[in-house]
């Protein structure tokens, strides 16, 4: 697809198959090839789409941005291609997005998927630890990052899968520094989602990896106790990037729970 101009600057996506629109958004440090699978998933039911934020993958940077940018730059895409509701897909920083749309534009989505995320805001060291981030990746580059990064990254059960790890350090050590900056002051500032979650009366499931140690099960099962209409898929043998660690199952309870939402 070419890209969109929003206010200037270049916005890419995928855009593939027919149907109702899923829109998915990924995660930090990555870019919306992490969604590759979904669209071999689900294109034969839905409308996949799947941009790259501002200032990841192909799409053009800013200064810096908050999350309500992000999630912004995100409605420009529906307007601009007409698109009135969504389901939406969010992985991890992706997920703190997906939070944003449907507090601020709940009339845009009409299913949310929040995939090895959480609701919480960040706590004073965690916030230390992205400034930390932040002054890494201007200074050394994206490569102390992703280094970092990788271990967290995966289930024990995946650790040593070189296609997986070359995709992820693919990913992460194309991120422009600046975009890596960025994101971590945005998600350091990013509210707490927790107490929102009450009123998002949509249909949700919520998935996270067994092993995931960046967005734990017990912050999965916190989303869903607080959520109206939520149910949970825990998918064993996965970290903190299901859809590319167990992209069957993953993908395989996506599409039940959006033929559902769908009916419903
Ligand atoms: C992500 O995968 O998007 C990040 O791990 C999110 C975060 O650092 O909070």
């Amino acid at each position: 697809m070419p890209p969109i101009d929003v206010r200037g600057r270049s916005l890419m996506y995928d855009d593939g198959g027919d149907g109702e629109v899923v829109l998915c958004i990924h995660g930090f440090p990555f870019n919306r090839s992490m969604w590759d699978e979904a669209r071999l998933a689900l294109a034969s039911r839905y409308r996949v789409l799947s941009p790259d934020l501002r200032g990841f993958g192909e799409s053009s940077g800013s200064e810096s941005w908050t999350l309500d940018d992000q999630a912004n730059d995100l409605i420009e895409l529906l307007d601009h291609l007409a698109i009135d509701r969504v389901a939406v897909l969010g992985l991890s920083m992706g997920g703190y997005i997906a939070l944003n749309l449907a507090r601020r534009y709940p009339e845009r989505l009409w299913a949310m998927v929040l995939i090895d995320t959480k609701a919480t805001s960040d706590n004073y060291d965690a916030k230390q630890n992205r400034l930390k981030t932040a002054e890494t990746a201007l200074r050394e580059g994206a490569a102390p990052i992703a280094a970092q990064m990788l271990p967290k990254l995966l289930s024990p059960a995946n650790a040593e899968d070189q296609r997986l790890i070359e995709r992820l350090n693919g990913m992460m050590l194309t991120t422009n520094p600046k975009t890596i900056a960025s994101a971590a002051h945005a998600m350091a500032s990013r509210p707490d989602s927790t107490p929102y979650l009450s009123t998002m009366a949509l249909p949700s499931l919520v998935i996270v990896g067994n092993d995931d140690q960046i967005t734990t099960p017990n912050d999965a099962h916190a989303m869903v106790a607080a959520l109206p209409h939520a149910s949970l898929v825990t998918i064993p043998d996965a970290g903190h990037m299901s859809v590319l660690e167990q992209p069957e199952i993953t993908y395989g309870a996506i599409r039940v729970f959006l033929d559902q939402a769908q009916q419903g």
